[in-house]
């Protein structure tokens, strides 16, 4: 069984090279299940309802949230969708869903999409424990755990990686839209990568506007982010071949078109 993960989706670009390429990269790799973030799908800040249908539609089976879960009013229309996650550890009771189980191939697939407390500024419940109480919950119940880290900090992820070592059978890091070269089966079993990078416009920063970037970095003043209009587009992320029996990780690998 392969389960395919798309970095984060950023803008329209974005958008239309996942459906562009996604019906010929599932086949060419038998692809089961697709997991994507999608953050950063509208105008680089959040998701709309439109966009949503529109990933599902080509193929993605859950899409994942962060730090731009609220960039935009229109996710309340679809924060229920069990297909839509957004962090599970914010404010217990706050809406849409934390994770869900899923049917892939007669297994039950768990998807957890978690946020990093470093360097993110925004206000959440401990990773770490919400983590962990949701493994615990729902561990006899399904056959695989995927969990989406969106964090900044390499080593928050790295930390979750071998906390969940052999509980879960993959933590992938999202957020910094930058690739790392770190996959690999931990020694209990379980697939890690730190980052899985981004989906978008190669002429960028992090897919935001070259120009604009450097103009807040050199000047300091509030310059409004926009995302790249370079036509090139690169999609980044994974995909972890699992035992169709055990449901085991029996391999991670990067790809990038
Ligand atoms: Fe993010």
């Amino acid at each position: 069984m392969n389960i395919l993960i798309i970095g984060d989706i950023v803008g329209t670009s974005g958008v239309n090279k996942v459906k562009e390429v996604l019906p010929k990269l599932k086949k060419d790799n038998n692809i089961d299940f697709v997991i994507a973030n999608g953050e950063n799908s509208a105008d680089g800040m959040g998701i709309t309802s439109k966009i949503f249908k529109d990933l599902i539609i080509s193929g993605v089976d859950v899409i994942t949230m962060g730090n731009h879960t609220w960039g935009k009013k229109d996710i309340f229309n679809i924060i229920d969708n069990k297909k839509l996650l957004r962090p599970a550890n914010y404010p217990r009771d706050v809406l849409g869903n934390g994770y869900g189980i899923y049917q892939c191939n007669g297994k039950k697939i768990a998807v957890i999409n978690l946020i990093g407390r470093a360097s993110m500024n925004v206000l959440s419940e401990n990773p770490f424990i919400i983590a962990n109480e949701i493994v615990d919950k729902i561990k006899n119940e399904v056959d695989a755990i995927f969990i989406d880290f969106h964090a900044e900090a390499t080593a928050e992820k790295i930390a979750m990686g071998y906390y969940l070592d052999g509980k879960i059978t993959c933590l992938f890091g999202t957020h910094t839209h930058v690739t790392t070269a770190d996959e690999t089966i931990l020694e209990n079993g379980t697939a890690y990568i730190t980052d899985i990078g981004m989906t978008g416009p190669k002429k960028s920063v992090i897919g935001m506007e070259v120009e604009a970037s450097i103009k807040r970095f050199v000047t300091t003043l509030p310059e409004k982010y926009k995302v790249s209009d370079d036509k090139e587009l690169m999609l980044n992320g994974c995909i972890i071949s699992l035992n169709s029996e055990t449901c085991r990780a029996e391999k991670i690998d990067r790809i990038k078109l």
